[in-house]
């Protein structure tokens, strides 16, 4: 199975950004994490602070792979073409998110994503990409 990883803008940061709420792991060590636990998965990651980048990644993706996970960050709660991406593709979408939105500002409890997604997961931290692929098995 072929699943790709796609985050969206910060996310470059992980590690260094408010690590109060985003934990103090680089997203690249964690995802050798995740590579190493599914070894029969084949697992890629792309990452953007574009919003035109991601959708196009969005689109490639269901060209080459079974599924994606996808945290859109920021854009998760203003992008309609991201959420018009989701919906256009055939391969399933997980929406992601390393914190709890709904615990966070109101305007972080809007998604133009979800209601074009499979399933959501959020709150997790890190893990929460690591159960997004366990859906997947
Ligand atoms: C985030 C939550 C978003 O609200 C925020 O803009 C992010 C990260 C998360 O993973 O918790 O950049 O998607």
């Amino acid at each position: 199975m072929k699943l790709r990883i796609i985050n969206g803008p910060n996310l470059n940061l992980l590690g260094k950004r408010e690590p109060e709420i985003y934990g103090g792991h680089s997203f690249e060590e964690y995802f050798k994490e995740l590579q190493s636990k599914f070894g029969n998965i084949e697992l890629s990651y792309i990452q953007s602070n574009v919003e035109g980048e991601l959708i196009t990644y969005i689109q490639e993706a269901a060209t080459d792979c079974d599924g994606v996970i996808l945290n859109a960050a920021a854009y998760t709660h203003t992008s309609v073409g991201i959420g018009d991406a989701v919906a256009a593709i055939e391969i399933p979408v997980v929406e992601v998110h390393i914190s709890n939105t709904f615990s966070r500002e109101s305007f972080r409890h809007q998604s133009y994503i979800s209601a074009h997604a499979k399933g959501v997961i959020l709150g997790f931290g890190l893990q929460s990409y690591d159960l997004a692929i366990q859906s997947f098995l």
